[in-house]
């Protein structure tokens, strides 16, 4: 991207973080973000340091380590070491991340979320996703296969309310159980290793149930972590399943006598969430995690045509709808908008809508009001609609 001078800016030294310092507050300012407009200032840090940056967050790889090589589906697990910049926020136990990449050969950015795998983190601190290649995902297989320490990434702030809200300031003798399968794993174990980090301590009488299903022991992610745990004297039951275990009531009523009554975190494939949600009979104690996909496609897919055209006024251009957001949408038209994040984050694809309903793909609601300002990452059109651009 070739973006025009910008002289009132001048960086002159590296700096490793611009969050907290003074040069950060002058960046954030109004005064910088309108001289940096229409482009916002991190495209202009970004220019001159993958790393800087006023508002969005982004992450330089640390490592890559495997975790499991390929299943039966080919697909192997990699644990990715990430030290994000100055702005990130920190996550609680369980949350998870989008992840923007440039993926080779695809000419936009993809966007993906991904759970985090290590303990709650503050600002400053490094995270670690844990992330399973999946064969039709462009994202996964980018950041197992081909991604590599150096590589920056664009990520978001922490989001979901799937957490873990118990800390050592807050103690209870509550009992604990995660029911996870396959990679849903990886916020289960953001939890328990931040239960074990901040000095959690079964001797007090409180207990941790942890219950896995995987599809071989060869796919066991963090087994010898959790082999560790489970010889350790700290009141964590670890209790792994594999091949063709499934998920039974009556095992878990064996593990878990009381377990309707207990506070539950449950994340794993469909068929694993239906069977636990059925056991539960609506208990206010489970806790189930359902990612929000980073585009949701409520009518259609990626690419697929819904009634309606799309009028891009400024060019004149005009297109039939489709289920992707406005900003793929000009870009299959020709068009290059103004645009950063691709994740609803940097609002510098904010565009005027004149006419028509646009729905959020991240929050599915619609809205129908003329004249409006919408970020065009994460809206696509439901009928006509008419944009400036
Ligand atoms: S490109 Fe960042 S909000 Fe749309």
């Amino acid at each position: 991207m070739s973006l025009p001078a910008l002289n009132p800016l001048r960086v002159t030294r590296p700096r490793p973080a611009l969050g907290a310092d003074p040069v950060g507050r002058v960046l954030r300012s109004r005064l910088v973000a309108a001289l940096a407009a229409p482009h916002g200032v991190d495209r202009y840090l970004e220019q001159v340091n993958p790393m800087w940056a006023a508002h969005e967050v982004r992450a330089r790889i640390v490592s890559v380590t495997r975790e499991t090589g390929p299943d039966a589906l080919g697909a192997p697990v990699a644990t990715l070491t990430l030290q994000p910049t100055s702005t990130w926020r920190g996550h609680r136990a369980g949350q998870h991340v989008l992840v923007g990449v440039e993926v080779p050969g695809s000419a936009r950015r993809l966007t993906r979320a991904f759970s985090i795998s290590s303990p709650a983190s503050v600002p400053g601190e490094s995270i670690t996703l844990t992330v399973r290649s999946h064969p039709e995902g462009e994202v996964s297989q980018h950041l197992v296969e081909h991604a590599r320490p150096g590589d920056v990434l664009h990520l978001s702030q922490a989001q979901g309310s799937f957490c873990l809200d118990e800390s050592p300031a807050t103690p209870t003798n509550n009992h604990l159980l995660f029911i996870t399968g396959g990679s849903g794993i990886t916020p289960a174990m953001s939890m328990l290793r931040t239960l074990l980090r901040d000095g959690y301590d079964g001797h007090v009488g409180r207990r941790v149930t942890f219950l896995h299903y995987a599809r071989s022991e060869a796919d066991q992610i963090f087994a010898e972590e959790l082999a560790a745990i489970a010889a350790a004297d700290n009141g964590v039951a670890v209790h792994l399943r594999h091949g063709d275990a499934r998920f039974s009531e009556f095992e878990l009523r064996r593990l878990v006598p009381r377990f309707a009554g207990t506070d539950t975190w449950l994340c794993g494939p469909a068929g694993l969430v239906e069977l636990v949600t059925d056991a539960y009979r609506g208990s206010p104690r489970l806790r189930t995690e359902f990612f929000k996909p980073a585009v949701a496609r409520a009518a259609g897919g990626a690419g697929e045509q819904v009634d309606g055209t799309v009028a891009f006024t400024r060019s004149g251009l005009s297109a039939p709808a489709t289920g992707d957001s406005l900003l793929e949408q000009a870009e299959a038209a020709g068009l290059a908008p103004e645009h950063g994040c691709r994740m609803g984050i940097c609002f510098s694809c904010t565009t005027t809508k004149y006419a028509g309903t646009v729905r959020n793909l991240l929050t599915g609601e619609e809205s129908a009001q003329p004249d409006e300002e919408i970020r065009i990452c994460v809206n696509r059109p439901v009928g006509d609609c008419h944009v400036d651009l």
